[in-house]
């Protein structure tokens, strides 16, 4: 460290020196900033959540999560007063590290809308004096941005210090679903900024880094994991790996439908096909899920993101835009497999399974069901759907859509003409399926999400696999 010190440019020094990180403030109480707040807190610092929404920031204050997320509650419940929430920026002052987990969402172009991040930058910038300040940016942004919350923040303060207030992006890798476990045994942590910044990261995120922490009883350490890589960049390297990141795990799941509809064609199963190619170390069996495609918040828009980066250089990235083909083609697959059964959806009743992204979260933005229920309807069916948790969350997301809300799985499928699964909710693979489809008027069910494992008396339509026909269940 001294020899390090000695080659710093004068001023540089400063943060290294004074590097001891104890508060943080997480600016955006989202699927991220609330998972990044409750891990820091159980890490052992003093914690403020900031967010603009006062009725999220409320809930908050209550008690209450506002998003579904397993484990995240008694996370957040086990913080005491090491984690407190607030709208107020005030907090920024105090801290020694702030956070930016602010949404990034797609523009009506393609290209990520930074309003958000300016506005938290302008915000921040607002209380930044002489103490020294990492600004950490977690937000998914194009590759660039590090520099542009860097000069927001040094147009809008009072006090501007490069040696004080310094910018690193530091992507965030979790899943949905499975964010806490994703946050707590992270495969890598991707750092980039200058060196100075990157060892107080590094500081901060140490009994990370060293798995020293008590794990969370809803969250066990995995068996055999040690610690995680640590991964120290540019701004720009770390904002590009978070992109190619997603963009390569969205063109894995593009390649498996790919390949599916192949399958099917030819009379091959995707399930053996990606469990034979999986298997190969050098491809793993991971993302290779054929199916509804991808959807949620992330894959769209970081691809779309990816190529209007590219764009802007005049650089075409057409592996990528046949990704995103693939993807939005297989929401028209399932509709078309259901027309087959059918030949017209005029009157008929459908019942549509899952209304999340994924399972394990009330996250309904780009949701495939959402796209199925819409065509459905313009197709004349009537549309019952059902989810275990994201209905209340349909119901104001989703009123400009025509369907009945399930109030049981039942209803889907009393006297429906077909059911779609469109999300592999467990309570959906652990059905008693006989009983449902004798429910029905006509036994078709499209298995979107390959999910059923045993003959039915039902025609059974899955992806990339044999029709099932109906016929009697085998005793
Ligand atoms: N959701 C995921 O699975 C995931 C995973 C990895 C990365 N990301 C990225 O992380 C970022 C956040 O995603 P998310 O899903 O948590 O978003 P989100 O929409 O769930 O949450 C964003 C929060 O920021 C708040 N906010 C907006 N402007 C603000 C401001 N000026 N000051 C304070 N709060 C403000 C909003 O009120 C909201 O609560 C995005 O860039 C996303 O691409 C998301």
């Amino acid at each position: 460290m001294r020899a390090l010190l000695s080659t710093l440019p004068l001023g540089k020094e400063i943060l290294v020196k004074t590097c001891d990180p104890k508060k943080v403030a997480v600016v955006g109480a989202g699927y991220v900033g609330l998972g990044t707040a409750g891990l820091l807190a159980h890490l052992g610092y003093q914690v403020t959540g900031i967010d603009v929404d006062l009725d999220r920031v409320a809930q908050l204050q209550r008690g209450e999560v506002p998003i579904h997320e397993p484990g995240l509650d008694a996370l957040l419940a086990a913080q005491g007063e090491r984690l407190t929430w607030t709208t107020d920026y005030a907090a920024v002052a105090d801290a020694d590290v702030v956070f930016i987990c602010v949404g990034t969402p797609p523009s009506s172009d393609g290209t990520p809308d930074l309003r958000y991040v300016t506005a938290a930058a302008a915000s921040i910038a607002a209380h930044l004096d002489a103490r020294p300040l990492v600004i950490v940016n977690k937000s998914t942004v194009p590759i660039g941005t590090g520099d542009f919350v860097q000069r927001i923040l040094e147009d809008n303060a009072l006090t501007f210090d490069l040696a004080r207030h310094t910018v690193v992006s530091n992507p965030e890798f979790l899943r949905e679903g499975t964010a806490l476990a994703d946050s707590l045994y992270p495969d890598r942590i991707v750092l980039g900024g200058s060196t100075e910044a990157l060892d107080c990261m590094v500081k901060l995120y140490a009994p990370l880094i060293e798995q020293s922490f008590t794990p969370p009883p809803a969250t066990p350490r995995p068996e055999g994991f040690t610690r995680p890589a640590v991964v120290r960049t540019t701004l720009q390297s770390a904002e590009m790996i978070k992109y190619a990141a997603n963009a390569f795990l969205a063109l894995k799941i593009s390649f498996a439908n790919e390949v599916a509809g192949l399958c099917e064609r030819v009379g091959a199963d995707i399930e053996e096909v990606t469990t034979g190619i999986g298997l190969d170390t050098r491809i793993g069996l991971r993302f290779l899920q054929a199916g509804l495609g991808w959807g949620g918040s992330c894959f769209g828009k970081d691809t779309q993101g990816l190529i209007s980066a590219g764009d802007e250089h005049d650089y075409d990235m057409p592996i990528l835009r046949a990704a995103i083909d693939v993807n939005y083609r297989q929401r028209r697959v399932v509709i078309d497999k259901l027309l087959r059964h059918l030949k017209t959806l005029k009157g008929k009743k459908v019942g549509v399974l899952g209304m999340a992204f994924k399972p394990n979260t009330d996250d309904l933005r780009d949701a495939p069901a959402h796209d199925l229920i819409q065509r459905l309807v313009q197709l004349g069916a009537r549309v019952t759907a059902h989810d275990p948790i994201a209905m209340p969350r349909a119901a104001r997301e989703w009123a400009h859509l025509t369907y009945q809300a399930a109030d049981s799985i039942e209803a889907v499928f009393d006297r429906a003409d077909a059911v779609i699964i469109a999300t592999e909710w467990n309570e959906y693979r652990a059905l008693d399926w006989a009983a449902m489809t004798h429910r029905m008027r006509e036994a078709v069910i499209i298995d979107a999400r390959n999910i059923i494992r045993t003959p039915l008396a039902a025609e059974i339509e899955q992806v990339g696999r044999a029709v099932l026909k109906a016929g009697p269940v085998p005793s």
